[in-house]
C-alpha cells in the first residue's frame, strides 16, 4: 500500500510541498539509469503516481546543460499542472543562454534564462524560481526586482535561492522589505548527516525569518540508504561508486556502523531514520532526494512517514557524526 503522504507550506508562503520531493540532477546524467528520456519517464511516472509534488531541478543539470529540464518537459507532458516545478539560473550555462559575462543575476542574463527554461520545460511558469548561487556581480536588489517583475507577469510564482549564507539570507530579506519585492520564501543548501555546516549559520537565518528549507545531497548521493559497507562497498552503479569514489574512501566507517546499529535496535532502516531526522530538524519543509529506478522512488515515499524520532533519537544520531 503506498503510505499517505505529508504536505508542508514552504517557509512563509501559501505553497505547499510533499514532505518527500524529487531532486532531478540526475535526469540526462551519464551513467545513470536515468541517463535516457525513458529512464526519466519511469522515475517522474512513478513519483507522479505516488504523490510526490516537489520537482527540483535546475538549468545546469544533465549531461549537457538544459538536458534535465528537456527530459522532464517531455515526461510531464499533460501532467504539469499536477505538480510544483522548482528550477534554477545563475550558474555557469557554458555560453547557452548567449554570453553572460558572470553577472548571472542581473536582469539583462534573468530574461534570458527564464524564457529558456520555460522553453525547456514546456510550460508556461515555474512554480520556485530559484537563485542557484549568490552572484557577486550583480545587485541584490537589481535581482529582486528582475524576479518580482517574472512573478507579476505570471511567469513565476515564488522565488527561493541556493547556496547564499547566513548574512546573504538576512540581507536578501531585508532589501526585499525595503523595496517591496517578493521576498525568497526557501533556501536550499547542502545539508546531510555527513555536512552539516548549515546549521551554523544558515539554518539560524532560515528559522529567524521563517524560511522553508530544502536540504541539497539529503542522502549524501545514496550513502545514507544503507547500500554502501566497510567491507562491501556499495553498488557497481551506485552514484559514490561511479562518480565519488573519493568521497566514498572518506567515509568514517565507525560512525556509519554505530548509525547502523542504532537503526537495527529499533527495526527501522538507514533510509527511515534518516528521513525522519531530517524532518524532525526545524525548517526542513521537503527532503529532495534524487532517484534513478522507480523502486526507490517508493522507499523514498515510505521513509518519509514510517518513523519519528524523539528528541533523544535526534540527539543521538547527530551525535554519531559531529558537526
Ligand atoms: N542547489 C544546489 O546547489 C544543489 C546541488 C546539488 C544537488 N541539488 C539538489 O539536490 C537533489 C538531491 O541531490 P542528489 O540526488 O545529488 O543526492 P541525494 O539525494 O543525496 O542522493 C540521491 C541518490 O541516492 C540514491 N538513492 C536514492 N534513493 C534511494 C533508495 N531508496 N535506495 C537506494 N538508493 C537510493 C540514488 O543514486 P544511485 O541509484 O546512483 O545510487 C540517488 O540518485 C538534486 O537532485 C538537486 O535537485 C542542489
Amino acid at each position: 500500500m503506498v503510505p499517505e503522504i505529508q504536505y508542508r507550506n514552504v517557509g512563509p508562503s501559501g505553497l505547499r510541498v510533499s514532505t518527500v520531493g524529487l531532486g532531478c540532477n540526475n535526469f540526462g546524467r551519464p551513467k545513470t539509469a536515468t541517463e535516457s528520456q525513458e529512464g526519466t519517464n519511469a522515475v517522474v511516472s512513478a513519483a507522479l503516481d505516488s504523490g510526490i509534488t516537489l520537482f527540483d531541478t535546475a538549468d545546469i543539470y544533465g549531461g549537457t546543460r538544459g538536458l534535465s529540464e528537456t527530459l522532464m518537459g517531455n515526461a510531464l507532458k499533460g501532467r504539469r499542472g499536477e505538480i510544483v516545478l522548482a528550477t534554477k539560473f545563475g550558474m555557469d550555462m557554458d555560453g547557452k543562454n548567449g554570453p553572460d559575462w558572470g553577472a548571472r543575476g542581473s536582469r539583462r542574463y534573468i530574461r534570458l534564462a527564464v524564457e529558456a527554461s520555460l522553453t525547456r520545460l514546456q510550460t508556461d511558469w515555474i512554480d520556485l524560481y530559484q537563485l542557484h548561487a549568490p552572484d557577486p556581480l550583480a545587485p541584490i536588489d537589481e535581482t529582486l526586482a528582475a524576479l518580482d517583475e517574472l512573478i507579476q507577469e505570471g511567469k513565476v510564482r515564488y522565488i527561493g535561492h541556493s547556496n547564499f549564507s547566513g548574512w546573504q539570507i538576512a540581507d536578501a530579506e531585508y532589501r526585499a522589505q525595503l523595496a517591496g519585492h517578493p521576498k525568497f520564501i526557501s533556501a536550499q543548501n547542502e545539508y546531510s548527516l555527513i555536512e552539516r555546516s548549515v546549521e551554523l549559520d544558515v539554518l539560524p537565518a532560515v528559522s529567524a525569518y521563517g524560511l522553508g528549507f530544502l536540504p541539497f545531497f539529503p542522502l549524501f548521493n545514496g550513502l545514507f540508504t544503507g547500500k554502501y559497507t566497510r567491507s562491501g562497498g556499495g553498488p557497481a552503479d551506485g552514484r559514490l561508486t561511479v562518480i565519488r569514489p573519493e568521497a566514498l574512501a572518506r567515509v568514517d566507517w565507525d560512525a556509519m556502523e554505530r548509525y547502523q546499529a542504532f537503526c537495527d535496535e529499533r527495526g527501522i532502516t538507514m533510509l527511515e531514520a534518516t528521513f525522519g531526522w531530517f524532518l524532525a530538524r526545524p525548517g526542513v519543509t521537503s527532503v529532495i532526494a534524487g532517484a534513478t529506478k522507480p523502486e526507490q522512488i517508493e522507499q523514498n515515499i515510505a521513509a518519509g512517514t514510517a518513523w519519528t524520532p524523539s528528541a533523544e533519537d535526534i540527539a543521538t544520531i547527530s551525535d554519531f557524526f559531529p558537526r
